[in-house]
């Protein structure tokens, strides 16, 4: 027998909510759920608590970059620290600490030079199956006769092109090649080192157009790799990182008007950068981070 309309609806009605609140479950569950598989993920995640975690450190000659050396030599949790530097001349001290540490192995690399990526990159394959931690200290702000732009006048397209070689387009090809060794079971983390002055929503001041259009660059660069990396090494985390202005030959020209609890030591921005990447987790994969942990808008 035909039920009457009104008891129709009110059945229709009635399934209609049980599969609302069914989906409303499921929906406030899977949050939970993924938490959850990330905080298993991270106790079990070895790098670079272990002793087999090999860490990378690019651009290891300057003032951040040296900085980490320093750090990770203390760390006796990791088994072979790779640095890279590009003239033998400007890296006296770099050299002097891989003499008297068993740990540390010294690599020549030009970033702009993608062979030399490739090069690098087989030494270091050659020597271990994979990476943990891989830290890009590389960047320019100022180099001889390149200067960052104050106004439009100084706009000059061989001195942007070189901006963006060095501190966009080297980071992308170490991604590249790099893939490889972050194709492994364990916790990873690929952290480059940009700057808030590429966040062009942060942008109040102006000024500076190669040195801010080439961080935007690496960040869109970086944020990209993420995407594919997560599918290709889901145990990867990629990061960017904005250290504070810090106390190297970088910022030199311009401390003047920094006041001075605004300028960093490196060890303070090393240890800061330290403590964001260690407590880094999957869902922080394409992130941009300041020094002091908080995100930064693109
Ligand atoms: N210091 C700050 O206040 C500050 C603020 C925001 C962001 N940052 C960023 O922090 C990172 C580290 O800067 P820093 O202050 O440590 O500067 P730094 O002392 O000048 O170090 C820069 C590093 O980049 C390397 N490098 C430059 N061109 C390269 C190339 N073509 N190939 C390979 N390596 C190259 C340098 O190698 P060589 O030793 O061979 O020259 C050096 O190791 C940079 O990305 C910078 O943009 C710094």
């Amino acid at each position: 027998m035909e039920k009457p309309r009104t008891a129709r609806l009110l059945h229709q009605l009635l399934v209609l909510y049980q599969r609302v609140a069914l989906y409303k479950i499921r929906d406030v569950r899977q949050p939970a759920q993924q938490t959850f598989e990330y905080r298993i993920e991270e106790i079990m995640a070895i790098a670079p608590t272990s002793k087999q975690a090999n860490v990378l450190v690019v651009g290891a000659n300057g003032g951040i970059g040296l900085g980490f050396v320093k750090a990770l030599l203390n760390d006796d949790s990791i088994q072979t620290l790779f640095a890279t530097y590009r003239s033998p001349e400007s890296a006296e001290e770099l050299l002097s600490l891989e003499a008297e540490s068993p740990q540390l192995k010294c690599l020549k690399l030009d970033i702009t030079e993608e062979e030399q990526v490739v090069q690098a990159i087989a030494q270091i394959s050659a020597a271990v199956p994979n990476l943990h931690w891989v830290i890009n200290c590389v960047g320019i702000l100022h180099e001889g006769d390149l200067q960052p732009e104050k106004s439009l006048r100084q706009i000059n397209a061989d001195q942007l092109m070189r901006y963006f070689q060095v501190n966009s387009i080297g980071a992308v090809l170490l991604a590249k090649h790099l893939m490889p060794l972050f194709k492994h079971g364990d916790r990873s983390v690929f952290a480059t080192v940009s700057a808030k002055i590429g966040s062009i929503e942060d942008n109040y001041l102006g000024g500076w157009y190669g040195y801010r259009a080439s961080k935007a660059a690496l960040n869109m660069l970086m944020k990209t790799t993420s995407i594919e990396y997560s599918r290709r090494c889901p145990k990867t985390i990629i990061t960017l990182l904005h250290p504070g202005t810090t106390d190297t030959q970088l910022s030199k020209p311009f401390q003047r008007n920094v006041p001075a609890d605004k300028l960093f030591s490196v060890e303070r921005t090393v240890s800061q950068l330290m403590d964001i990447i260690q407590n880094l987790t999957f869902k922080d994969n394409g992130s941009f981070f300041s020094w002091d942990g908080s995100p930064l808008p693109w």
